[in-house]
């Protein structure tokens, strides 16, 4: 089986939005609440493989109740943006390792890989037919979300002989409503995100799934997001529910967990460390665990702790919660070093400073 050649047909949308309608979505569109006029459908089966790639309008998908990813949850997706230069030009950050990302999840969740080509032109694809929706300035973006599922009509527990690929795209602007300012976190003490051989290194839905209900707790504690520890020892810290963490020390060394198997490998994960490498930083990755968290931001030899994601981009961390004991960090502004590193990554994803590590992906010429 070999995949057909990527050319997506268009079927532009009789109904898109004005553009005036634009620009009230544009002007304060938070994240996740809008959807650009059209999406990126292809699907693949054992006979073809991937096959009918295609632009159409945005609208619901009509399935089986059967659908096998209804019942069994073999699904994956992937995050990245599209960011508007100064010049008009639009951009994409590192898209290839979203593919191989999403390849690795593939693997995990026995779905087929997409090659990369189908991957960065199924998203190239989708901007050209959207352009108008990339906002501009103000460190907006278009959030990409690219998805695979198991789309066949059978109830037996297998992999599925037929998937379905999609992407949509949202614009975007601060994961937080808050913007820059630090969130708390809070500790999950009782629930794990993932365990040592399961998925947690994949990004499937049921990683997010099982996030929900210690999500609730933090949201239920005034926290912006959960924290998670190692399963088996409730002991190492892991990552959020939805980003990674780094933690500042006294003498300027950075620390990051090290990817254990059950944490994500963010690609701002992966950015931060070659940029701060770059700013003189000396970068460990390493177990950390939480008496560290919470003995280091306690004696000062943690001075600042961030998160950082697609989504979050760099979000400074104010404190750590859990039940009966918090752990702070800085005084309640952003860290000077959280700071440098959010600006020389930001700085590269919106154009104004040299894209020395070759990171950035022309969509649109300016
Ligand atoms: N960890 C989790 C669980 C995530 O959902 C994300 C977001 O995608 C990340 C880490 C950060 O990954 P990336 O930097 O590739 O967005
Ligand atoms: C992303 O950053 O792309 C994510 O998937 C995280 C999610 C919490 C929105």
């Amino acid at each position: 089986m070999t995949s057909k050649q990527f050319t997506p047909t268009v079927e532009l949308n009789p109904h898109s939005r004005t553009p005036d309608e634009l620009d009230v979505i544009l002007a304060n569109p938070g994240f996740g609440n809008f959807f650009t006029d059209h999406m990126f459908l292809a699907k693949w089966t054992p006979d073809e493989g991937w096959a009918y790639p295609r632009i159409v309008p945005y609208g619901p998908l009509t399935l089986d109740p059967a659908t096998a990813v209804l019942h069994y949850a073999q699904e994956i997706f992937e995050g990245l943006k599209a960011y508007a230069h100064e010049d008009g030009s639009v951009w994409l950050f590192r898209p290839e390792a979203n593919a191989e990302r999403m390849q690795r999840s593939s693997q995990r969740l026995a779905l087929p890989e997409l090659p990369t080509d189908w991957f960065v032109g199924s998203i190239k694809a989708l901007i050209e037919a959207d352009l108008a929706w990339v906002p501009r300035g103000d460190e907006k973006s278009l959030y990409i979300r690219p998805f695979m599922f198991a789309s066949e009509r059978f109830l037996g527990v297998r992999p599925s002989q037929h998937v379905t690929y999609g992407v949509i795209a949202s614009p975007a602007a601060a994961y937080f409503p808050q913007g820059l300012k630090p969130v708390s976190i809070w500790l999950s003490t009782e629930y794990a995100r993932a365990g040592a051989g399961g998925t947690g290194a994949a990004k499937c839905g049921g990683n997010y799934a099982s996030s929900l209900l210690p999500q609730q707790e933090a949201t239920a504690h005034g926290c912006a997001q959960v924290a998670f520890l190692d399963s088996s020892e409730q002991r190492w810290v892991e990552e959020l529910g939805g980003m990674n963490l780094f933690f500042v020390q006294s003498d300027g060394s950075i620390v990051t967990p090290s990817l254990s198997g059950s944490i994500l490998e963010g690609i701002t994960r992966d950015s931060i460390i070659t940029l701060a490498g770059d700013l003189g930083h000396e970068v460990v990755e390493r177990r950390v665990s939480i008496d560290e968290w919470r003995s280091g931001t306690a004696d000062g030899t943690i001075t600042e702790v961030f998160a950082c994601g697609t989504a979050a981009v760099v979000t400074p961390i104010a404190s750590l919660k859990w039940d009966g004991g918090e752990a702070v960090s800085g005084d309640g502004e952003a860290g000077k070093i959280t700071t440098e590193i959010r600006s020389a990554l930001v700085d590269i994803q919106y154009g104004r400073a040299t894209d020395r590590h070759g990171w950035m992906r022309p969509v649109q010429p300016a």
